[in-house]
């Protein structure tokens, strides 16, 4: 991704919520830090800008772990200033995973499958993750910085040449799947102009509408899974995700467990 071409996707987007204004940097720490700290600074609204870098030393994943942001990859943050409300907050990463989801499929072909609480997977392995930070004045929430970290043009396998091997059998990029690279201006549009369409259906509280169109993209439900939530690992049937995005599992006993953070796996007894 260039400059120039940003600057093109920008001005195509220009009178759209999302989009319109897009701060395409190099190598930064975060997107997710770099958003906060334009929030912090600026006055004006910054409502539906977007932060791009090319690579990042100290990308963040959910559960406080390091995401490994190289070159090649979609590493993007969205700020949301209007409209949010602590019932449409935890909606915000399955409208993200959507968007990824659907600009993926359109732009490659690959359908993605979702996995609660946000990630998406091709065969299995991961594709992308979301992280959604939210601020609060109060109980009222003041914005959300999504962050889409998409493994896109570079291998799996050089994640493990930078000192991952544990991750990599369980990661995939588009690269990886495709065998070529993928124009990252031509996705990162579709997702913009797809994530416009969920957030205008998250305004109208299409809430279940959403949830039913992200778990028919999994494959996790009505199977033996194990859940870590922090805490302790359980396993048992995944039923569900409710309208507060907190997924229900069936326990061996019969009483459902609703989970609202953790990690989700197939069972392999
Ligand atoms: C996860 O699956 O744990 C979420 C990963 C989110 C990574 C993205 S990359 C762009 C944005 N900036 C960050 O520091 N993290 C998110």
């Amino acid at each position: 991704m260039e400059a120039e071409s940003v600057k093109l996707l920008e001005f195509t987007l220009k009178g759209k919520e999302i989009g319109h204004k897009i701060y395409f940097l190099g190598k930064i720490d975060s997107t997710q830090n770099y958003a906060l700290c334009l929030l912090q600074n600026f006055r004006a609204s910054l409502h539906g800008a977007v932060i791009i870098a090319k690579e990042q030393s100290n990308g963040r994943g959910r559960m406080g772990r390091k995401w490994i942001s190289q070159p090649g990859g979609l590493w993007m943050s969205v700020i949301l200033e209007k409209c949010l409300t602590t019932k449409r907050i935890p909606i915000i990463q399955f409208i993200s995973s959507l968007a990824v989801a659907d600009s993926i499929s359109k732009l490659t072909g690959l359908e993605c499958k979702t996995k609660w609480p946000n990630d998406l997977l091709l065969g299995g392995k991961k594709i992308c993750g979301v992280i959604v930070d939210v601020g609060f004045e109060g109980n009222k929430p003041t914005h959300a910085i999504i962050g889409i970290g998409l493994n896109a043009n570079f291998e799996a396998r050089s994640i493990a040449e930078l000192g991952n091997q544990i991750i990599v059998s369980r990661v995939t990029t588009l690269r990886d799947e495709l065998g070529n690279d993928t124009d990252l201006v031509k996705l990162t549009k579709l997702i913009l102009e797809r994530l416009e369409y969920y957030y205008s259906q998250l305004k109208e509280d299409k809430i279940k509408a959403i949830v039913d169109e992200w778990k028919k993209r999994s494959d996790f439900f009505g199977r033996l899974v194990r859940v870590e939530d922090g805490k302790k690992n359980f396993q048992g049937i995944a039923i569900g995700v409710d309208e507060n995005g907190f997924l229900e599992i069936r326990l061996p006993d019969g009483s459902v467990q609703r989970v609202i953070f953790g990690d989700l796996g197939l069972s392999n007894l």
